[in-house]
């Protein structure tokens, strides 16, 4: 593996000849930290398919040791992805590598990413370790992933806080002990474009072995720098951006894969790097993303926001019409934004559906498919125009279902100026089980008939309504989150009756509960002190 010299800003470098940078996906890792934005196994797997089909290098599927249900997910994506690394996360510590281990080993190509703070806050408060210690500790666990597979990144957490020379011992012994993959995280979004570039370089200036690793950046985005900086740790001689789809990860966020992708792409006359991501798949990713974590985009959200490629202005619209590339830097077409089309109505046939899918880039098996076609034929039947929204919301939706232990069978509300009732049938474990609640509104009563028929603690943490379209007959997208000791889960579904949809999304949130709390942490995070 070798790093190659930063190419110069100016010049005539085409696409083909300039250097390839490698997009580490961490949305189901770093992301799936940030609070409440938890993911189901299902969703996961799906998730996992839509970014091996956008190319992305790496998958971080999560944290192995952190739960059983993370463990699954890691396995089972390892089991599932061909084409894209598939990375796990561990701590230091034996147990943590030994599990991540044994997760992604039906991976063709698997990665331990293993990791340690550097900085002296760090290794005082959190690790109570003196620096002796952690270049001890750098180089034993290390070592030991590098024996339990061939493919190894390392990273110093809180890098960008850590002093110099002591990054630099702690990088060289992390290179001595096999890791391939050098990571310098801006753990707290702290540092600043020009800084970080000055890092990369000091280190491969000064490191033995640097050229023999790739390097790599993990920004966080708590001064709105992320994107910045990952873009500057390039220019510096990282050839890795770590980036999460919406920009998701803990507190503000990590890089957003996106904006990192389209500024590459758009300004490769700057920075003469390609990354091999289909930039056409990244609508679909941020609406999928968005969709299971209950986290809306921004309207004003580079690349992926609602109104990224909209004109509102008369001199703008002017503009527009005379040529586009007046107001425009790069086409929604090349991020999957396609304008709002009418597809098809009740009389549209298999055929002409199959096509509409895989236009929209989803490539479905036969069940999958005659699902799909089913719930679209039932909804063309409520809904007069199908928009290639609503076809999104309804294929998403099936795709991340699983076995669910709980199913909504019936629902009728009675909503008006005089009170509110809801009678529902629930599938419970195949049984059918029936309610009539009130409540403070029509959700409100769907809700306590809910816990009537499966009764929980779970606390209601987050209800959203979002419509997938324009219009009165629009499909509601309704978001449901619920917490209950220490676990969350979220869940989805689109409707065009709003209260079904609610219904939907309750339930559908109470059975990943359900999974996540069969599925619980052999041994707690905090309690090994990493
Ligand atoms: O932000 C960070 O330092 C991390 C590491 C675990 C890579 O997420
Ligand atoms: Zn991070």
């Amino acid at each position: 593996m070798s790093v190659q010299s930063e190419a110069s800003p100016e010049g005539s470098k085409t696409a083909s000849t300039s250097e390839r940078v490698i997009i580490f996906d961490t949305t189901m890792r770093d992301g799936e930290q940030s609070p409440g934005a938890s993911m189901s196994l299902n969703e996961k797997l799906e998730l996992a398919k839509i970014l091996e089909e956008m190319r992305v290098d790496v998958i971080e599927a999560g944290f192995p040791i952190a739960s059983n249900g993370d463990f699954e997910a890691v396995r089972r994506i390892s089991q599932i992805v061909t084409e894209s690394t598939v990375c796990g996360l561990a701590r230091a510590g034996a147990k943590d590598i030994e599990r991540c281990a044994e997760a992604i080993a039906p991976a063709k190509r698997g990665r331990i990413h293993t990791f340690l703070s550097t900085s002296p806050v760090h290794m005082k408060w959190k690790l109570n370790k003196a620096p002796h210690e952690v270049l001890e500790l750098v180089t034993s666990s290390v070592t030991l992933a590098r024996n339990l597979c061939g493919e190894v990144e390392w990273s110093a957490e809180d890098a960008t806080r850590t002093e110099r020379d002591f990054l630099r011992r702690c990088v060289e012994a992390a290179i001595k002990a096999g890791a391939a993959t050098i990571n310098i995280p801006d753990t707290v979004g702290y540092t600043y474009p020009s800084e970080y570039t000055e890092i990369f370089r000091d280190l491969i200036e000064h490191v033995p072995g640097a050229d023999t690793v790739i390097f790599s950046t993990h920004c966080h985005n708590d001064l709105g720098l992320a994107v910045a900086n990952s873009l500057a740790g390039v220019q510096g001689g990282a050839r890795q951006i770590e980036c999460a789809v919406n920009g998701l990860g803990e507190r503000a966020g990590n890089a957003a894969l996106e904006e990192v992708v389209m500024a590459l792409k758009v300004r490769a006359d700057r920075l003469h790097f390609r990354t091999g991501v289909v930039s056409e798949h990244i609508t679909r990713a941020s609406r999928y993303v968005s969709a299971i974590t209950g986290f809306p985009v921004q309207y004003n959200k580079a690349i992926v926001g609602k109104n990224a490629f909209a004109h509102e202005s008369g001199i703008h619209q002017d503009g527009m019409l005379k040529n586009a590339e007046t107001y425009e830097i790069m086409r929604p077409e090349d991020v999957g934004q396609g304008a709002t089309n009418l597809v098809m109505g009740k009389h549209s046939g298999r055929h002409a559906f199959r096509e509409k899918l895989q236009a929209l880039g989803y490539e479905l098996g036969q069940n999958a498919l005659d699902e799909a076609f089913q719930r679209f034929k039932d909804l063309a039947d409520k809904k007069k125009h199908v928009y290639d929204e609503d076809i999104i919301a309804l294929v998403d939706d099936s795709l991340a279902a699983g076995a669910e232990r709980i199913a909504v069978q019936r629902l009728r509300v009675i909503a008006g100026t005089e009170g509110q009732s809801a009678e529902l049938t629930l599938v419970v474990d195949g049984e059918a089980k029936s309610a009539q609640s009130s409540g403070d509104g029509p959700v409100d009563a769907v809700f306590n008939a809910i816990r009537k028929i499966a009764p929980h603690e779970a606390e209601l943490r987050l209800f959203q309504v979002h419509a997938v379209t324009e219009g009165t007959d629009a499909q509601a997208q309704v978001s449901v989150r619920l917490e209950e000791g220490g676990h969350i889960a979220t869940g989805h579904a689109a409707d065009t009756d709003t209260l079904t949809a609610s219904a939907k999304a309750y339930v559908n949130a109470l059975n990943n509960l359900v999974q996540r709390r069969e599925k619980t942490a052999p041994e707690p995070l905090i309690a090994s002190g990493f």
